[in-house]
């Protein structure tokens, strides 16, 4: 009887354990999906990140997902999510230019706790991510354009870093003539982002606006693209391909002109503050050989820097919102923000990182530009929203054709000024 008794205990108990074990498994972790960036180092960074988030939070998996380097075509594969309304990606990477665009499909995060942070965060930035006072995004690092240069060349050639675009084409067609009679047949002046994509808006509105061409379409809703300075400007890039600047240019993204100009083979490189960690690195052969400085002045007589840069939203169709925004909110604080302008020269956007030593000491341009970095000139995406995309879209193309030779950039500009208003019903003026 007794051993009846016993035998039905151990039973039990082994039952028991089982059914423990079963509902320890049946209890899965929660898994929040972040769509990320590729360029550079990003991936491993916010993988890095999403490791911290897990160690301090062991019942969540954060999964990172790569998602394609042209702005353009990440775009695009957001926009087929959205529309599905899909929970497979709880938290996006999302640019700058799409808070308008994307409103509709992204959480508040003033709602998940963002109240408490956003003061910590630019101003301008925090703004730009607020739509009809909903905080669509919370800011993870910002971007403006650079003039990266060789200080090695230049001090071999014995000049200085230009500072307008004219004294600018005539250095860089001297260092490249330079080099190559010195056996280099793959040396050229002048990197950037001529593809037509997104990244090509950002260095056309630099060349327009350091010009006084205006921005397109101005933040109170006029389109001032088709006048002689913008026209002068994009003629000005049209003389570089295949003069100082490859051919290929025009298929150039951000990595493009990166791998270029750290292999050694360039003078001249306009890119994002990511490049700056990279080619500084063990590995680059460029490493202690550039600077950056701010990109050169047309006749508005200051040079202009495309305001860039990404934030973190979360998915209105996220089945895990609550974790998500904490997801986001961990990603973008001020402790992780400082390891990747330490790791990557990502550019932070908590104001008080500008006066971290050991931040100012990895990039020191994020002190000596602090000016150019936060007085960068915004593409027109929110006057423009929910169509900047298709905006900037016709403006690329437009410019792009120019660049190929297609079209001559008066008769280029004055069909975009017409798709323009075709597509906003903005009224036309000066810049
Ligand atoms: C960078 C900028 C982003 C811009 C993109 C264009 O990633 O941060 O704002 O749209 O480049 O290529």
């Amino acid at each position: 009887m007794r051993l009846n008794r016993y035998l039905v205990a151990v039973c039990n108990l082994i039952i028991a354990i089982f059914l423990i074990g079963g509902l320890a498994m049946a209890q899965e972790k929660v898994v929040i999906t972040v769509a990320a960036g590729a360029v550079g180092q990003e991936l491993e960074l916010t993988r890095e990140a999403a490791q911290r988030y897990m160690e301090a939070h062991p019942d969540v998996e954060v999964r990172v997902i790569d998602t394609p380097d042209l702005a353009t075509d990440r775009y695009g594969l957001y926009l087929q999510f959205f529309e599905a309304r899909s929970s497979d990606i709880d938290v996006y990477q999302i640019d700058v230019i799409w808070p308008g665009d994307l409103a509709e499909h992204l959480l508040d995060l003033y709602e998940f706790g963002a109240k408490e942070i956003a003061d910590e965060h630019f101003p301008a930035i925090i703004e730009n991510n607020t739509v009809d006072g909903r905080l669509v995004g919370i800011p993870w690092f910002t971007d403006a354009g650079l003039l990266y240069y060789r200080t090695d060349l230049l001090e071999k050639y014995g000049l200085e870093v230009p500072k307008t675009w004219a004294e600018f084409e005539e250095v860089a067609r001297i260092i490249q003539e330079g080099e190559r009679a010195e056996g280099n047949e793959d040396f050229w002046g002048f990197v950037w982002q001529g593809n037509a994509y997104e990244g090509l808006t950002c260095n056309a509105l630099e060349w327009i606006c350091s010009n006084g061409g205006g921005t397109i379409i101005s933040p109170d809703g006029v389109i001032t693209i088709n006048n002689p300075n913008a026209i002068e400007a994009i003629e000005m890039a049209a003389r570089w391909v295949g003069t100082i600047s490859p051919a290929g240019v025009t298929g150039f993204a951000e990595e493009d002109a990166r791998s270029l100009f750290q292999s050694g083979n360039a003078a001249f490189m306009r890119n994002w503050p990511y490049a700056y960690a990279l080619g500084q690195s063990e590995e680059s052969v460029i490493a202690g050989k550039f600077d950056v400085a701010s990109l050169p002045a047309g006749r508005s007589g200051h040079g202009a820097a495309t305001l860039g840069g990404w934030q973190l939203a979360v998915s209105k169709y996220s089945n895990n919102p609550e974790i998500a925004a904490d997801v986001a909110l961990f990603m973008a604080s001020p402790e992780e923000q400082k390891i990747r302008a330490i790791k990557g020269s990502f550019t932070p956007t908590i104001m008080t990182l500008y006066e971290d030593p050991e931040v100012l000491e990895s990039a020191p341009f994020f002190g000596t530009l602090y000016d150019v970095l936060i007085n960068a000139v915004a593409r027109p995406s929110t006057v423009t929203a929910p169509n900047y995309n298709e905006v900037s879209t016709l403006f690329f193309r437009a410019v792009h054709s120019v660049l190929t030779g297609a079209k001559d950039a008066t008769t280029a500009l004055e069909e975009l000024e017409l798709e323009l208003q075709a597509l906003t019903g903005f009224e036309i003026g000066e810049p």
